[in-house]
């Protein structure tokens, strides 16, 4: 799941370095020469949270770019949504990506938005360009939104939920989804989607967040790729198994 995200994620952005506008872009892109906020930017209705566990993609995949941090999830993007079930995207192709505006964010964003296979600059981009450009409204500049997510993903921190309900990664538990859903709402008083990608491997937590950024129930009817059980495999990077005895791994992985 995870990785077919990074794909698409990775297709769009080859689009625009090649410089052919994505497709998607042109009914939301406003007209350039006003400096009114395109439609598209006032009325979305609320935003997706995307927060990401990396182990899943990094048990089958080496990751040489993600450092372990025990059970950590990192933030994959904050996404505008309609309730309709679209969404808008690219809305200000002319916003560029600067990451010199990052300079005071970037020890964080490396800790907690790094890419698992590309680099961190790649991804930022990408999800400014696809999914800020749209919220400039709520969040007027780069620095704006990637300095609210960083605080929302501290504030809905998903790994102490779960370990609350003693849901730590694991290689022998299988959890059921409901019971992931249940904990995140205890602590958050949400309901999030669960997503899990290949042989049920917990890939994505998503929670709703309204335009005030207060979480709100998810509409699960809309929830694309739920599995009932997850398993949630312990983080594994070139690093731990060079440097570390799989008890010792495990060890820090279930307690961090
Ligand atoms: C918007 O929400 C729908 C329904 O939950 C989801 O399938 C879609 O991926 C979301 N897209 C974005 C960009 O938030
Ligand atoms: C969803 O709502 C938006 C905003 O009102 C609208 O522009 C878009 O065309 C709608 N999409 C669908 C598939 O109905």
């Amino acid at each position: 799941m995870v990785s077919c995200l990074r794909l698409l994620a990775l297709t769009s952005l080859l689009c625009i370095a090649s410089g052919a506008r994505p497709l998607s872009s042109i009914s939301w892109s406003g007209d350039a020469t006003s400096s009114a906020i395109p439609t598209a930017q006032r009325d979305f209705d609320y935003f997706m949270f995307v927060r990401q566990w990396a182990g899943s993609f990094c048990s089958t995949h080496a990751c040489p770019l993600v450092p372990n941090r025990g059970f950590h999830f990192t933030i994959h993007g904050l996404w505008p949504n309609y309730s309709n079930g679209s969404w808008p995207q690219f809305c200000t192709p002319e916003d560029k990506f600067d990451e010199d505006q990052l300079e005071d964010l970037m020890d964080d964003l490396e800790v907690e938005w790094p890419s698992v296979y590309d680099s961190d600059e790649t991804f930022w981009e990408h999800e400014w360009s696809k999914h800020g450009t749209c919220a400039l409204d709520i969040f007027p500049s780069e620095h704006s939104y990637f300095g609210h997510i960083l605080k929302l993903h501290w504030r809905y921190d998903l790994s102490a939920a779960l370990r609350k309900a003693d849901i730590v990664p694991s290689r022998t538990s299988v959890y059921r989804t409901k019971d992931l859903i249940a904990a995140i709402e205890d602590m958050y008083g949400a309901r999030p989607l669960v997503h899990c990608g290949r042989k049920r491997q917990l890939s994505e937590i998503w929670m709703c967040l309204d335009k005030d950024l207060k979480p709100f129930d998810c509409d699960t009817s809309q929830e694309g790729n739920a599995c009932q059980e997850v398993v949630i495999p312990p983080f594994k990077s070139r690093l731990d198994v060079d440097q570390l005895s799989s008890k010792d791994e495990e060890e820090r992985d279930g307690v961090q």
